[in-house]
């Protein structure tokens, strides 16, 4: 599997889009977040950020929010979805070269996205142990296993193997949440997943486990 390019082609940003507004059917995953991390107020830097699944939601409760995203077109549409909102600033590039002052954050947040960077955990970590306050804290938003979706798209084991990972590198697991992913038609999750075959799909309604982490540092 390419790790930089995981799953979809990043470039495309609208057929990404248009997958990503049919995850998470129930919002679970904010309902969860909201209530179980105190969000308000706080410096956050919200890391592989793509088209926004979570910038709004963040935003609205931070005080300041950092959104890195390297893909150019995903970033357009972030930043077209919150051009209204003022506490935001975007930065378009790789995160290896974050630059924000040294411990400045409370949390770093990745949702689906510190997996497609696993190629650089060995310069990441440092970098965000410098920018997290003391105390501060890493949330990751995964993919849990075990489920429809991961069935699908032919990812149960690599899956297994992220989850392991993480434990091992002291990530703590906080909730599996049981979502949907509801489909207004086929050629939505086909656009976004190119090589799953066609016949894998039985129904608009894909069963999604999400597991969310977290890690203080
Ligand atoms: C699966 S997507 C998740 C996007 C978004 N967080 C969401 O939940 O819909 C992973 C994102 O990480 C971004 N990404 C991967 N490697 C990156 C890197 N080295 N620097 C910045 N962004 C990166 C990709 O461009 C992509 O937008």
């Amino acid at each position: 599997m390419d790790s930089n390019l995981w799953l979809f082609d990043y470039k495309k940003g609208i057929t990404y889009e248009q997958f990503s507004q049919c995850e998470d059917y129930n919002k679970k995953i904010f309902k969860f977040l909201s209530s179980y991390y105190n969000l308000w107020n706080k410096q956050i830097l919200e890391i592989g950020a793509g088209s926004g699944k979570f910038t709004s939601f963040l935003a609205s409760m931070c005080d300041q929010l950092f959104v890195v995203e390297k893909s150019e077109s995903l970033m357009n549409i972030n930043q077209k979805k919150n051009e209204l909102l003022k506490n935001i600033k975007f930065i378009l590039d790789d995160i290896k070269n974050l630059n924000l002052p040294e411990h400045s954050v409370d949390y770093i947040f990745a949702g689906w996205s510190l997996t497609s960077m696993r190629n650089l955990f060995e310069c990441l970590f440092p970098l965000f142990q410098k920018v997290l306050k003391k105390d501060g804290e890493m949330i990751l938003v995964e993919n849990a296993g075990n489920d429809e979706f991961c069935q699908v798209v032919h990812i149960e084991n690599f899956t297994d193997e992220m989850k392991r990972e993480y434990l091992k590198m002291g990530f703590k697991q906080r909730a599996i949440l049981d979502t949907l992913i509801k489909l207004p038609n086929k050629e939505v999750f086909y656009n976004a997943f190119e090589g799953v075959d066609k016949m894998q799909l039985k129904s608009l309604n894909i069963k999604h486990k999400v597991l969310i982490l977290d890690k203080k540092f």
